[in-house]
């Protein structure tokens, strides 16, 4: 195994790491000669300004964590990054919705074929193929948490975190799946969690000190993506400290190579996985393993499905899918233009409204070509203040307006690899399938509150089509659902006819 890793790392050009517990030593005079030669070839060599003043262990870390780095690519990301390709004005791309038959609407679609999609869905689950891989390698810089963003607790009366309930809502599927099946044990749906470097050790504390939320911790693989180096405006490798080179996780669409690199999909591969959903770690409303978003892509034999819901107003931050010469593809909010942003079709609608909220689908299949494609993606730009050590005057410096660039690949740049008959997007309602949480509390849009309402009101709202009356006595509404009772508003009938006085807890069935 660990061999294994060590040539996949040295195939993307990464060192693995020494193993603990071995005290640091020097690097030898002529290995140090040979990495110094690679750095001043490619006019970084400034990244050595501290060296010689270290000790050992400062001298042995900043020599291992260089040796991962392949300066010459790092130029080549940084000039791209930092000097585009003018865009012809004749060779733009054409950009358009996507057409018709790309798109099905759970708002639009009758009930019985949604069932059948959620009983085929199911039927996978119950047989084992279904995994899901959770992103969680963002840093949340906008939250204003330095903690990892699924250890965030919403507010909700029973305090849960987010990384609680998708955990409670995988337990959920896995019975649910025994159940229609009348399988012996539950069903199993492994749950592969990427974390980076920053959230990597609180991620698995978090998970240990919680029991793995009762999940089998077997099931359950935390793995790491890669970093990349941040660059100054100048495109020179910007050191966090003496003895070490700022890094920066290396966006979500790092995903493709840290499966590959962490054997995690050797792990699916060995458990006949064939289905896999992939989602963000902020979006509080987000049906992991969702049987219908499965049974959509299985009928249809796609590589890669995405869901969507209506864009709610023109400056919402969100990615838009879209055909762009005619593949299925995402324009970034970042990366968006106003005129774009705010287009009207004839009906006076947002002309571009299928707002990307990162849950997607893949089959197994396409997973296996990873090697083929993931280091042609491209890197997006994102303009940082990135503290800094000057390296000519030996200050830490913190900029007070962006002084660098960091490099991201975005998870939704494999979409125009499968043509437009490999691809499928569900649209979904939003009320019951997105509630992501960016922002810091009281920020009144996308924070701790709106996560909080929306998991509330959903409960009130399953309660009520159960037959239930919910009475709310204060300002407190809504009904916090366990997901351990209800994935999706089923299992609710025993509540018929009763009066549910909110904010209220239901964390038992019928049953019990
Ligand atoms: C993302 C989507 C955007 C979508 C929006 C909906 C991308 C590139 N953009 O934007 O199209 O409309 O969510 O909420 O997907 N992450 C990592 N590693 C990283 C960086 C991020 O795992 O290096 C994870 C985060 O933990 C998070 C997810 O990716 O789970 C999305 O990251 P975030 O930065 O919040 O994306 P947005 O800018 O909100």
């Amino acid at each position: 195994m660990a061999e294994v890793l060590r040539k996949g790392l040295e195939k993307v050009g990464l060192k693995s790491p020494e193993p603990e517990g071995i005290p640091p030593t020097e690097p030898a005079a002529n290995d140090l000669a040979e990495l110094r030669e690679k750095y001043e070839k490619a006019e970084q060599d400034h990244v050595f300004a501290f060296y010689d003043e270290l000790d050992t262990a400062g001298k042995a870390a900043l020599y291992e964590q260089l040796s991962g780095i392949d300066p010459r690519r790092i130029n080549i990301l940084a000039d791209k990054a930092l000097h585009p390709p003018k865009q012809d004005e004749d060779k733009q791309p054409t950009i358009e919705p996507l057409p018709s038959e790309a798109v099905d609407s759970l708002l639009e679609t009758d009930e019985e074929q949604i069932k059948k999609w959620y009983e085929a869905g199911l039927d996978l689950v119950a047989e084992d193929k279904v995994a899901v891989v959770l992103m969680a390698g963002g840093q949340g810089t906008r939250l204003g948490s330095s903690d990892p963003k699924g250890c965030f607790n919403i507010g909700l009366p029973s305090n849960k975190s987010l990384f609680q309930m998708q955990a409670e809502r995988i337990t959920k599927i896995q019975q649910l799946a025994r159940k229609k099946k009348g399988l012996d044990e539950d069903a199993t749906v492994p749950w592969y969690v990427m974390t980076s470097g920053p959230t990597r050790r609180p991620t698995q504390e978090f998970f240990e000190k919680n029991k793995y939320f009762g999940l089998d911790k077997k099931d359950v693989i935390i793995f790491e993506q890669g970093v990349l180096p941040c660059i100054s405006n100048e495109g020179k490798i910007l050191m966090e400290s003496k003895s070490k080179v700022a890094v920066a996780p290396d966006g979500n669409g790092g995903i493709y190579q840290a499966l590959i690199m962490s054997e995690a999909r050797g792990d699916m591969r060995k458990r006949g996985i064939e289905h896999i959903h992939a989602y963000c770690v902020d979006n509080c409303l987000v049906k992991v393993a969702d049987p219908v978003f499965i049974g959509v892509a299985a009928e249809k034999k796609v590589d890669i499905a995405t869901k969507v819901v209506r864009k709610r107003a023109a400056k919402e931050s969100v990615g838009l899918i879209v055909q762009k010469d005619g593949k299925p593809d995402v324009i970034e909010y970042s990366e968006m233009d106003e005129e774009m942003a705010k287009a009207t079709d004839s009906g006076d609608r947002l002309k571009f409204r299928a707002a990307n909220i990162v849950n997607h689908y893949y089959s197994f299949k396409f997973f296996e070509s990873i090697e083929e494609w993931y280091n042609k993606l491209p890197h997006h730009v994102a303009r940082k203040k990135i503290p800094y050590i000057d390296t000519e005057k030996g200050e830490s410096v913190k900029p007070e307006k962006p002084n660098g660039i960091k490099l991201e690949q975005f998870v939704f740049d494999v979409f125009p690899l499968v043509g437009m008959d490999k691809f499928a997007c569900l649209e979904v309602d939003r009320a019951e399938e997105f509630s992501p949480l960016k922002n810091a509390a009281g920020t009144g849009e996308d924070d701790p509150e709106t996560s909080k309402k929306d998991i509330m009101q959903q409960g009130a709202r399953w309660l009520k089509n159960a037959g239930a009356t919910v009475v709310s006595e204060s300002d407190q509404t809504g009904v916090e659902v366990s997901p351990l009772i209800s994935y999706g508003g089923e299992g609710l009938d025993y509540l018929k006819g009763r009066e549910v006085k909110a904010p209220a807890v239901i964390e038992k069935s019928g049953a019990q």
